[in-house]
């Protein structure tokens, strides 16, 4: 059995910030994101997560994926523990984790668990030219861990010692809740501190060892923006540098952002200034230009994408999308699609071949194959109340400046003339022209024009 209880209720004063600090984003996902996912990949049994300072906001983006526990007062970090009671029965290890500490990999905390054979209390250290703010790891004559003091509790000496506690511990489950309430508040802050479970610990004669990491970097906590921001730095290196060893061309990783769930294929250019979020999938032989935001969606092969926008939607390949085109809410465009300037698509099948170069809104339709858009073209989808469905089938011209109020079917083989405002359905092969006629007023023209002098 492997539980894990994740600190998240504190405010985060250093961050200045009137959010839940762990609720702040490093590339896509916020800190308790990347720690819950990360608990996943462990296969963690119960997940506890102990929420205060803005705790709905966090309930709302785990939602029911793990549990909660809530801290009412904030009074330290053991208090906070204690407020994962539900967790007190269980047999097995259970990983204690700062909710500020979201870097740490899977292979770090697989560590801990292999050394937490031996051991029923194991920490995680690492080596700081200047140990700053974090609590210091005092060790015996024998190098044997011996306690965690604070830094505002530091004696002048103990201030010296650059091994660091990183905030994250391994602990047998049923030692912790036997321990727990004997950890006071007898210190500068006043505030119950988890740290203080190695001194318990050694008092009652049990063993307490520290992993020592060599990256300092993963071991980062996050307590202010430029944290956030030299966190966010070191997940986008990495994440950037194991798609480029994948054959992925990154013009200007530095100016690149790709969310660590993201899938990308061999020979995919991406130009800078391109964030790709989320659960998106992206295939072989694409070029993706600067200023483009790809937010969980699936491309294909072979596409050529110019500063657009696509969300929750699904490109084939060979298609040519942009620049400024915007594709949401469950779009799919087939091969060989041609999407240009400044059109906004949203909910629409647009099928093989067909085309829509500029100017365009296409909401709520079915779109056949070859079909052509002419310029200014609106799919009236709106009536103020609810949304109506555009079905329009194989190889229908549709002319520049066209509306098509929904609901309304068009066949296959038809044409729509340039200005027409279509209501109703038109039947295979026809052409349907709705406008009024054009009358010329012999010599206006000049007229109109003289008087303006
Ligand atoms: C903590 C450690 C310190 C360590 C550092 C590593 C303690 C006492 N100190 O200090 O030894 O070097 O992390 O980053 O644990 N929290 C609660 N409830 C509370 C207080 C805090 O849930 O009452 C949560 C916070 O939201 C945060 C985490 O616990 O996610 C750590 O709290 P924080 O105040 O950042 O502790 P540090 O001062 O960084
Ligand atoms: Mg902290």
């Amino acid at each position: 059995m492997l539980s894990a209880i994740v600190m998240a209720a504190g405010k985060g004063t250093r961050m200045n910030s009137n959010h839940a600090k762990t609720m702040h984003k490093v590339l896509d996902k916020p800190m308790i994101g990347h720690i819950n996912d990360t608990l996943d990949s462990l296969s963690v049994n119960r997940k506890v997560f102990v929420v205060g300072y803005d705790g709905d906001s966090i309930r709302n983006y785990l939602k029911d994926s793990c549990q909660y526990a809530t801290q009412e007062e904030l009074l330290g970090t053991a208090h906070a523990v204690m407020q994962a009671s539900q967790l007190k029965d269980e047999e097995g290890k259970t990983l204690i984790i700062n909710g500020d500490c979201p870097l740490i990999q899977k292979e770090t905390y697989q560590k801990m668990l292999d050394a937490s054979e031996e051991y029923p209390l194991v920490l995680l250290t690492v080596k700081l030219e200047d140990p700053a703010h974090y609590g210091r790891i005092v060790r015996d004559d024998n190098g044997d861990v011996q306690a965690i003091v604070e830094r505002k509790d530091c004696s002048k000496e103990q201030i010296e010692i650059n091994e660091i506690n990183v905030g994250i511990y391994c602990v047998d489950n049923q030692l912790l809740w036997k321990y727990i309430y004997e950890i006071d508040n007898n210190n500068k802050q006043h505030e119950y501190y988890i740290t203080d479970l190695v001194k318990v610990f050694k008092k009652h004669g049990h063993k307490v060892t520290a992993v020592v990491s060599d990256d300092k970097d993963e071991m980062q906590g996050i307590n202010s923006p430029s944290e956030l921001a030299s966190a966010n730095k070191w997940l986008q290196n990495k994440i950037n540098s194991q798609h480029m060893a994948n054959g992925v061309v990154l013009v200007d990783p530095q100016n690149t952002y790709i969310g660590p769930d993201v899938k990308i294929g061999q020979d995919t250019t991406i130009y800078p200034n391109v964030r790709i979020e989320g659960k998106s999938v992206i295939g072989n032989d694409n070029i993706i230009e600067e200023g483009t935001v790809i937010i969980n969606a699936t491309i294909g092969n072979g596409n050529k994408i110019i500063s657009s926008r696509v969300t929750d939607s699904q490109l084939d390949n060979n298609i040519s999308l942009g620049p400024n085109s915007h594709l949401r809410n469950n779009c799919h465009i087939y091969d060989n699609c041609r999407i240009g300037n400044f059109v906004e698509m949203k909910n629409v099948e647009f099928g093989t071949g067909s085309k829509c170069a500029h100017l365009t809104y296409v909401g709520d339709a079915t779109v056949g194959e070859k079909c052509n858009f002419g310029c200014g073209v609106v799919t009236v989808n709106y009536d103020g109340k609810n949304k109506f469905r555009t079905t329009i089938g194989n190889h229908v011209f549709i002319g520049s400046n066209v509306n098509l109020i929904a609901p309304v079917t068009i066949a296959d083989n038809t044409v729509l003339a340039a200005g027409s405002t279509i209501t109703d359905d038109v039947a295979e092969g026809d052409m349907a022209i709705a406008r009024s006629r054009q009358q010329n007023k012999k010599g206006y023209g000049e007229k109109y024009l003289n008087k303006q002098h």
